[in-house]
């Protein structure tokens, strides 16, 4: 088995089209192959990957997937008439709705970032996969420039789980904010630290790499086949260097 990861964070073609050619490319595994969408929010990309001919199903935290979202409006609208495909991940002790060795492939985005139990959705995630299976992981990296994606904070992904209080502040009084955050800047403040204490976990790629391999045997990070791969500023730029 195999985690592949990837941390540039420069796609910009959907998510779908690009992790519809990252499973046939770098997992090996053709359309009709097995797809968690790990962290699947309201499950947009389970129902873009049925689209595009593979099997998929989704599961989340049971509390962003019932309250979080309007699922079934979003289902709805992609016609998606089988529920099942969605489930519901228990927090505690934490376990994915799916038996052992379902899945050729589980993949996520913008959910390691994060999620504070990255060893336990490892484990988990290597449980529900198939002998020979992988997992494929779309996050900013800890290094990533300039702004934090979230909030728009500068650097705070390098600085993550250590930031005093008056980074949050100066930023806020800045007038630094997600388009439409409501509140005076001292909210803005406090709520951005909270956020940043609470629902961001940013490992090392080197921190990430020794998780995998203890869990999954294995590791990789083809940051090569993303700059090629992907459509986003960052890789156009990436791609006028020689690159690893
Ligand atoms: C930014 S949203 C991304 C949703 C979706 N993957 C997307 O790209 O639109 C982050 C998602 O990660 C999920 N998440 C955060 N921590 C998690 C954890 N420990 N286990 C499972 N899901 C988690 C959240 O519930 C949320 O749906």
């Amino acid at each position: 088995m195999e985690t592949i990861v990837d941390t540039t964070n420069s796609m910009n073609r959907s998510a779908a089209d690009f992790l519809a050619g990252a499973i046939k490319d770098l997992g090996g595994k053709e359309t009709g192959a097995k797809v968690l969408d790990f962290g699947c929010g309201n499950g947009g990309l389970v129902s873009s990957l049925l689209d595009r001919g593979f099997d998929a199903f989704g599961c989340d935290l049971d509390n962003k997937f019932w309250n979080g979202n309007d699922v079934t409006g979003h289902w709805q609208a992609h016609a998606l008439t089988d529920p099942a495909r969605l489930g519901a991940i228990q927090a505690r002790p934490y376990r994915l709705p799916f038996a052992d060795g379902t899945f050729d492939v589980v993949v996520s985005t913008s959910v390691l970032e994060h999620a504070q139990n990255k060893e336990e959705i490892f484990t988990e995630i290597h449980r529900v996969l198939k002998p020979g299976g992988c997992s494929i992981h779309i996050l900013p990296s800890k290094w990533y420039l300039p702004l934090e994606p979230h909030i728009f904070v500068p650097l705070l992904n390098f600085l993550w789980p250590h930031c005093p209080s008056w980074w949050f502040k100066l930023w806020a009084f800045l007038g630094v904010k997600v388009p439409g955050q409501p509140g005076t800047w001292r909210d803005i403040a406090r709520w951005n630290e909270w956020y940043f204490r609470t629902g961001l976990s940013y490992w090392t790629p080197g921190a990430l790499r020794q998780l995998s391999r203890r869990v999954f045997g294995n590791y990789s990070a083809p940051r090569t086949y993303f700059m090629q791969a992907s459509e986003g500023k960052a890789s156009a730029i990436g791609r006028r260097f020689p690159s690893r």
